[in-house]
């Protein structure tokens, strides 16, 4: 008979390996989940120490993220995505293996060397975007990628909030006493440089925003007297130029998609997510598995498209024959001879307890992939 692991709030998933009731699905925070999906994970003996520092950002879809992952002894893990390291310290404390943490964000590195001391020769930091993953040259047991923005950076002076002033830069990786790591355009320096035609294709293409050439052209009218240089000049500009009905009875803020667009132009989003993906599943090692949570459905529709095509459920390219936006070129699965296994037929939503907690996570959705060969 099977041995059956109970399911608890320490990260342990259970599975009856072998038998028949493998295969079906089980009721886990208010989702049926896949049950052949899930490996047992124990929890690590050691204290589990607290957070080195304060943390604001609260992780989504967190014990579903470390079921796919289901971190096991001797292993390395790779977090793409550090952030404030909610992923990375539940998977340091689910077994005893090692993470490399990336982020292009230094104020976020700096919390991973921080995290690091308190997991000796465990935990190494990389200042790095996930687009260049490649260039770490090292095979990995599992990956995970949460793209998006983290509730501090959302909190900070970055122009990443349109509900607080601050200068429009939205540049996630940022010049500082590190160096550059990449040249990011800030976002101020796109809506005041340019073109009207540009802008709405922009804010058409990765904001779905439905009055973009209203909003290109007062962008256009204002910036030819004064620069839009701050978070409340755009919102200002966005609400002069969207039907005022509309304004009142939208049901989330008008400035939402413009900014979103501008976020996700100014750090390459999409282009990062697809070269990570691209190179991800060329580093996991047999039995390696991928797991991406994406907040945005040009970002989930990548992923999906991408994992159904390695996985062989699908013909057609991951790109969408509307390209997102036109320097960006055709990507491609590079020649892979391994096979895959699509852990998630469907996207994995937040529970109603989880979204409650948490509406951050409302619009996460979870992917995971298995390397088979
Ligand atoms: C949603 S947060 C991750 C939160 C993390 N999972 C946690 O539990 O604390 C996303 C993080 O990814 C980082 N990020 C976004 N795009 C990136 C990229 N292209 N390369 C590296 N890091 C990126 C952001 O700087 C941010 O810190």
């Amino acid at each position: 008979m099977a041995s059956l692991f109970i399911l608890q709030r320490g990260g342990t998933f259970w599975r009856r390996s072998g038998s028949p009731l493998s295969r079906s699905l089980f009721f886990s925070n208010n989702y049926w989940l896949p049950r052949y999906c899930y490996t047992t994970v124990t929890t690590s003996n050691a204290e589990t120490a607290p957070f080195p520092y304060q943390r604001v950002h609260q992780s989504v879809l967190l014990e579903e993220v470390i079921g796919y992952l289901a971190p096991q002894n001797g292993k390395i893990y790779l977090d793409g995505t550090f952030g404030e390291g909610g992923y990375t310290k539940r998977i340091l404390d689910s077994a005893n293996c090692r993470v490399i943490a990336v982020d292009q964000d230094p104020s976020a590195i700096e919390k991973a060397h921080q995290l690091a001391n308190i997991y000796p020769g465990r935990l190494s930091a990389v200042w790095q975007r996930f687009g260049d993953i490649a260039k770490l040259r090292q095979p990995f047991d599992g990956i995970v990628l949460d793209v998006g923005l983290s509730s501090s950076q959302i909190a900070s002076n970055r122009g990443f909030s349109f509900q607080k002033d601050a200068l429009l830069d939205m540049r996630m990786s940022y010049t500082d006493e590190h160096g550059a790591l990449c040249r990011l355009i800030p976002a101020h320096a796109i809506i005041n440089q340019y073109s009207r035609d540009k802008l709405a294709s922009i804010f058409t293409k990765l904001g779905q925003e439905r009055f973009a050439k209203n909003i290109a052209a007062e962008i256009e009218k204002r910036r030819a007297t004064s620069p839009i240089n701050t978070t409340r000049q755009l919102v200002d500009v966005i609400m002069t130029a969207v039907p005022k009905r509309y304004a009142h009875h939208s049901q989330i803020h008008p400035a939402t998609r413009v900014f979103q667009s501008l976020r996700i132009y100014v750090n390459d989003e999409l282009g990062q997510l697809r070269s990570a993906l691209e190179s991800a599943v060329q580093m996991l090692n047999v039995g390696g598995r991928l797991v991406v949570v994406s907040f945005h459905s040009l970002e989930d529709s990548i992923v999906k498209k991408f994992f159904r095509d390695l996985a062989g459920q699908t013909s057609t390219s991951y790109i969408d024959d509307n390209d997102y936006i036109e320097e960006e070129g055709e990507a491609s699965i590079a020649d892979t001879l391994q096979s895959f296994n699509l852990l998630t037929k469907r996207a994995l939503k937040a529970s109603s307890t989880e979204i409650e907690c948490n509406p951050r996570s409302r619009s996460a959705r979870l992917r995971a992939l298995e390397r088979l060969e």
